[in-house]
């Protein structure tokens, strides 16, 4: 194929190579008639293929089914089930005539506040890659690219298309870039997609470093990059640094720019003609793949019932006091749902990612399903679709709620609220809610509120007054059966949040740096986000990263590790055994921790590095296994421009969530690379003095005088840089003999 693209550009005019430079509409490529080159469709992702008002695609085979969004579906922490999505979706991109889905979003979620967190995975950058990693493979392996995304750092949406993220080299490395590291070069996918926004300075869609250096030179990255839609800012600049497709199109103006630039000089013909290499590339790829046969076709209930199950996974029981849950509808006679959300379900957020809906389970109507007759189910909508007090429905809400055995009340945050295009104002939800929620729990001891949100809400307020919770994120148009399910424990909870909740916005490592200012949002937490933040500052959550409950319990032990000590190029074996210690089956995500004991640099107490999810019958055991390498243990020295692996002890901490540690254990690692560092004038006389063969040097020239000299020092003195000596021992100590000195330990 290299060859026959070569031979294309060849016969390629600058204006037609131009050209091919932009999209010639919103959602598809340009095509030259004239050398076949044939134009592709591309579609919003990540929870839906969203067909684009004037999209090209072929409507008339339209299933397009609406899965939880990915703040949902993360929670599930199911690798699989992910995947399944992704072909299910790639399948649907198929049928229509999509090339690439513009999918996944990884961004890392720095504060609850961003708009689009419902698109996103997690504050952790091992759970967001694995999870990308998973919908990038099932996609892809239905012959339709994926375009991961946002490439980088577009961690909010205040200002996002100016805004400057001023991230240090190692957060940016150990947090921001790893799960895109871990995406690109696990699975390839087709197109990485930049952001709008600028990092440290620089608009990503011009940004050398991030398009080259890092995507391609490091993690050999050999697909096309495409900027968001309307992401660019200096077109030559874009082309130079690496950015190849710019959409939307056709971009006449930025064409003309390209081929003025290549008749002037200003750039390379070869520059251009890489990008268009890779647009080439893309292009035959997918229509290659598009040719092949669709085998099965698209089974629009298979979909729907696959978002169901994913639903179901990913709903969170974040309290069930004294096991009000799951109900039981042999022992109830009566049951109220309140909340208009029962009826009218946010689905999915706003923005980019909408999906055409065409079938939706709403919450209420499978409840009624699932009792039956059997229970008596009367429903009232406890407050309006607007912000307004209605005193009229409030007070029939709690006539129904009181008379009913137990209440089903559902709030959350009404569709507006969360959206591409601008953060959240706070964590509240709506005031009516809340009284509703107040006024409910005063009369009915039995209240379950299910949330429907797709990022943190605050609950501080209220969640001593009601016995159960569960999280019902954006579910998608299956969720309504899945809520059923859990309620009524057809399906046993097994969610896990994949973000902490904190007690309060100030609690948030992001919040006195969010949204920045002057253009500026400075990231000075650094490496300290989400969890990383809380475990550090000993901060308690509302609800901790990786909790959720289950109807049944499980117990572990019997942690045991292979080695107690290695080198950086041994797999370490970590087994573990889950027992389900209660009567009803269940999964649980078992999850592996490493922490660090006594790093130079410093590190969060401990890093997700691992996990899985497991199936258990009541009693039933398993022996949970997990692999780690010596990467797993490193980190990212921004002195010395790489990842390195300290000898030391860490700790292998497992446990049901970040915040239950069920198991530790420790081990010591040996690094087989020399990490010396080389001392220089700027090290302090103390770092001087742990080199043995400089510490006899400086004895000689340090200057006579009470005590055993340098070591007997003060500790003032020692943390001076050494530099400083010749001054401060007024010329007693010369430059030479400094300059001496160096030479000679570094000899
Ligand atoms: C969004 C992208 C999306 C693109 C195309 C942009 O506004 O940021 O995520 O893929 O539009 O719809």
């Amino acid at each position: 194929m290299n060859e026959e693209i070569s031979q294309i550009v060849d016969k390629l005019t600058l204006e037609e190579k131009a050209s091919l430079c932009s999209g010639d509409s919103w959602m598809s490529t340009e095509a030259i008639d004239r050398l076949d080159v044939p134009s592709i469709n591309v579609s919003d992702g990540p929870h839906g293929v969203r067909i684009a008002e004037k999209s090209k695609v072929k409507k008339e085979n339209k299933i397009t089914t609406c899965f939880p969004t990915a703040s949902a579906i993360a929670s599930s922490w199911n690798r699989n089930l992910v995947r399944e999505v992704g072909k299910a979706l790639g399948r649907e991109c198929r049928n229509l005539g999509v090339h690439v889905l513009l999918a996944p979003g990884i961004n890392i979620k720095r504060t609850p506040l961003c708009g689009r967190n419902f698109e996103y995975y997690s504050e952790d950058p091992y759970l967001s890659g694995e999870l990308g990693a998973a919908f990038v493979n099932g996609v892809q392996s239905q012959g339709v690219g994926t375009s991961l995304k946002h490439f980088a750092c577009n961690n909010q949406e205040t200002d996002r298309m100016l805004v400057s993220a001023e991230v240090e080299e190692r957060p940016l490395r150990e947090i921001y870039l790893a799960g895109f590291k871990r995406v690109v070069k696990g699975e390839r996918p087709w197109t990485v997609m930049c952001s709008y926004n600028k990092l440290n300075g620089t608009y990503t869609s011009e940004h050398p470093y991030l398009l080259t250096e890092v995507l391609r030179d490091e993690w050999d990255f050999e697909g096309l990059v495409v900027s968001d839609w309307g992401a660019v800012n200096d077109r030559l600049k874009g082309l130079e640094a690496g950015l190849d497709l710019e959409m939307p199109g056709p971009s006449e103006a930025n064409d003309r720019k390209i081929i003025e630039a290549v008749r002037s000089g200003r750039i390379e013909e070869s520059v251009l003609d890489r990008a268009v290499e890779r647009i080439l590339r893309l292009v035959f790829k997918a229509t290659n793949c598009a040719q092949e046969e669709l085998e099965g076709g698209v089974d629009a209930q298979a979909h729907h019932e696959l978002a169901k199950k994913v639903a179901s996974e990913s709903i969170v029981l974040l309290k069930n006091q004294n096991g009000l849950l799951p109900l039981d509808e042999n022992n109830l006679s009566s049951l109220a749902v309140v909340g208009r959300m029962a009826k009218e379900p946010s689905l999915e957020g706003g923005g980019s990612s909408e999906v055409e809906l065409s079938k939706v389970d709403t919450p209420l109507e499978e409840i009624k399903k699932t009792v039956d007759d059997k229970i008596q189910v009367s429903y009232a909508p406890g407050y309006p679709k607007s912000d307004r007090v209605d005193e009229e429905m409030a007070e029939e809400a709690l006539e129904t709620g009181k008379e009913a055995d137990v209440v089903v009340l559902f709030a959350g945050l009404p569709r507006g609220i969360e959206s591409e295009g601008y953060d959240r104002e706070n964590m509240k939800l709506p005031e009516i809610q809340l009284e509703l929620i107040q006024k409910i729990s005063e009369v009915q001891s039995n209240t379950v509120v299910v949330l429907n949100n797709g990022s943190p809400v605050s609950t501080n307020a209220w969640i001593g007054n009601v016995p159960a919770l569960l999280e019902g994120w954006l579910l998608g148009q299956a969720g309504g059966g899945a809520i059923a399910d859990i309620l009524f424990g057809k399906v046993n909870p097994s969610g896990k949040l994949a973000e902490t909740f904190p007690v309060s916005l100030e609690d948030n490592p992001s919040h006195i740096n969010f949204p920045g200012e002057n253009g500026k949002v400075l990231y000075g937490e650094g490496l300290f986000v989400g969890y990383r933040y809380y475990d550090e500052k000993n901060i308690e959550p509302q609800f901790p990263f990786g909790y959720g409950l289950s109807y049944t319990s499980f117990d572990y032990s019997e942690l045991n590790l292979d080695q107690k000590e290695m080198d950086d190029q041994e797999d370490l074996t970590v087994t573990v055994t889950v027992k389900n210690t209660g009567d009803l089956a269940g999964k649980e995500t078992v999850q592996l921790y490493v922490g660090h004991e006594d790093p130079k640099l410093t590190r969060p107490p401990k890093e997700l590095k691992s996990f899985k999810k497991v199936a258990l019958k009541p009693g039933e055991s398993k022996t949970v296994e997990f692999t780690l390498r010596g990467r797993d243990f490193s980190y990212y020295d921004p002195s010395r421009e790489e990842w390195v692996v300290e000898t030391g002890v860490y700790d292998i901490l497992v446990g049901s969530s970040s915040r239950d540690i069920r198991a530790k254990s420790t081990f010591r690692l040996k690094s087989t690379r020399d990490f010396e560092k080389t001392l220089t004038k700027d090290n302090s006389l103390k770092e001087w003095l742990e080199n043995e063969e400089a510490r006899k040097l400086l004895k000689q020239i340090f200057p006579e005088g009470e005590g055993d000299r340098p070591e007997g020092t003060s500790e003032w003195m020692k943390n001076l840089p050494l530099k400083k000596l010749t001054s401060l021992s007024q010329g007693k100590i010369t430059e030479e003999m400094i300059e001496e000195l160096i030479e000679s330990v570094q000899n």
